[in-house]
């Protein structure tokens, strides 16, 4: 209990991350060490999305990118790649009773052409329900790979260049920044990611140039609070010179 509320006080609240990114890993080895099917592990991680999404609000953070589904999800077996759905499903229906209510605005990042009818439906509608929100947004990272991202950016630059609106020298980073999933957003100045991997696995890789990265041997069930307190304060404590002395 004295660490908790100690954590909590060291936290300077001029200084907050504006965008934070979140790799929620270890949902399945969270369930395998309770003798538990994978799927109970990723309902496990859903909860504690809920929760540290409604922390980070309440904190004051305006961004959030969670990694919901990578591109590369899809090679797992059908019935976990079903469930996963399923669960975001009933996860973007739930959030506009719930996360609506307290402000937040959803928006979901990646290919959505590759999920079901049902699920590009329901991103629209909880989009469309949240978007007058004014706070935290946060960004479910669905069917999303940095590569995919930055190879459609390119395309669609490449599509201007042809129609004759722009030219190459006209492309600058800013450009390149507007036309990924996350344009108009500030890049995130924090990165974690839980049970003690420690890289980033395809995710916002043009947006991460300067964040702080913070790993934590926690599998995702298990992140709590203190947690994200521990990695905030341990970001504050960092001196970020993006390239300079
Ligand atoms: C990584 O754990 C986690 C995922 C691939 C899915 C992340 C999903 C959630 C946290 C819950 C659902 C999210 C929403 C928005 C409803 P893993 O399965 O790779 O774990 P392992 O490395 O221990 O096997």
């Amino acid at each position: 209990m004295f660490f908790k509320s100690k954590a909590k006080t060291e936290i300077d609240y001029e200084r907050l991350p504006v965008h934070i990114g979140v790799i929620m890993d270890g949902n399945g080895r969270w369930a395998k060490k309770r003798g538990l099917p994978r799927s109970a592990g990723h309902s496990a991680g859903a909860d504690t999305l809920k929760k540290i999404v409604t922390e980070c609000n309440q904190m004051g953070i305006k961004y959030i990118t969670v990694y919901a589904f990578s591109t590369e999800n899809w090679k797992r077996p059908k019935e976990e790649v079903d469930f996963l759905m399923n669960l975001l499903l009933g996860y973007l229906r739930d959030a506009e009773r719930s996360l609506a209510g307290e402000n937040v605005v959803i928006r979901a990042i990646g290919s959505r052409k590759e999920l079901s009818e049902e699920i590009q439906r329901q991103i629209i509608k909880t989009e469309e329900f949240t978007k007058n929100n004014t706070g935290i947004i946060m960004n479910i990272a669905l069917n999303y790979g940095a590569r995919e991202e930055l190879l459609s950016a390119v395309r669609h630059i490449a599509g201007r260049v042809q129609a004759g609106e722009i030219t190459p020298e006209e492309i600058d980073s800013g450009m390149l920044a507007g036309a990924l999933y996350t344009g108009g957003q500030p890049d995130p100045d924090l990165i974690i990611r839980t049970s003690g991997e420690e890289r980033l696995s395809n995710f916002m890789l043009w947006q991460a140039a300067y964040s702080e990265l913070w790993f934590t041997k926690k599998l995702w069930p298990d992140f709590n609070k203190n947690d994200l307190y521990a990695a905030i304060i341990a970001y504050q404590n960092r001196g970020r010179r993006y390239g300079g002395i």
